[in-house]
């Protein structure tokens, strides 16, 4: 039923474990769910705010929308029952999910554990949910024909550096392999822009400020 799934995704689905009771902003396909489902999971919920792509998530989902699988055609967490108490958000943008979330902060109450795997801008999303009540419990770097970030956000504090918030603290304390690869081959594309692109000095000066963030925080070898 699921062969054909991302390793991003099954990534994802690593951090959910059959007692959580999960909805899935955003699941278009819903390939996540069909591998929660395969985990054991036994309350799932898809969300999509879009036609097509809810369409395309109730014929993929079709045979076990009656009692595994419930979907529901709206936005973000504006319909969210009151016993889901995970969320899944993957491939949409950092501020995307920040702007859903903060447009339904109420319902966070509800919620204990939040798995994101945002295709950019995730020190941000970082910062907003540390600021919400939540900490950062696990982190991954994947390759999957890109490079795919994944944290987890439990309920509880901790406070964080500016460079854990950027680089992420598990991250940055672990330096996997991945790790330190995404980040020299981001310095070495910044240092390839600043040879051949017509920039301006702000520019310029914004990427030798990256270049030396990672070159002060991320290992080389
Ligand atoms: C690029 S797809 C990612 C699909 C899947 N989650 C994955 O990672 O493969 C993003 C999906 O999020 C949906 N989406 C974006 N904003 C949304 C919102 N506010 N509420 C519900 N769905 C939303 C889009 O319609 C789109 O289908």
């Amino acid at each position: 039923m699921t062969k054909n799934i991302s390793a991003r995704l099954k990534e994802i689905s690593e951090y959910i474990s059959p007692d959580d009771r999960v909805a899935d902003i955003g699941s278009d396909h819903g390939y996540l769910l069909l591998l929660l489902l395969d985990k054991g999971c036994k309350r799932l919920l898809g969300i999509e705010n879009k036609n097509g792509p809810f369409l395309h998530l109730k014929e993929n989902l079709n045979q076990y929308l009656n009692d595994k699988i419930e979907v529901s055609f709206s936005d973000g967490l504006s319909y969210l029952p009151a016993d889901i108490n995970t969320l899944a958000f993957a491939g949409m943008g950092g501020k995307n999910i920040i702007s859903i979330l903060s447009n339904n902060e109420s319902k966070l109450e509800q919620i204990e554990k939040i798995v994101v795997s945002p295709h950019i801008d995730i020190p941000a999303l970082r910062r907003y949910l540390t600021g919400k009540g939540y900490y950062i419990e696990s982190e991954d770097i994947i390759f999957d024909e890109k490079y795919y970030f994944v944290d987890v956000f439990k309920k509880g504090s901790k406070t964080y550096t500016d460079e854990e918030i950027y680089f992420g603290p598990i991250l940055l304390s672990v330096q996997p392999y991945l790790f330190r690869k995404y980040y020299q081959e981001l310095a070495d594309h910044y240092r390839h822009l600043l040879l051949t692109a017509p920039l301006d000095s702000v520019r310029k000066k914004e990427l030798n400020d990256k270049i030396s963030y990672i070159k002060e925080y991320v290992r080389e070898k």
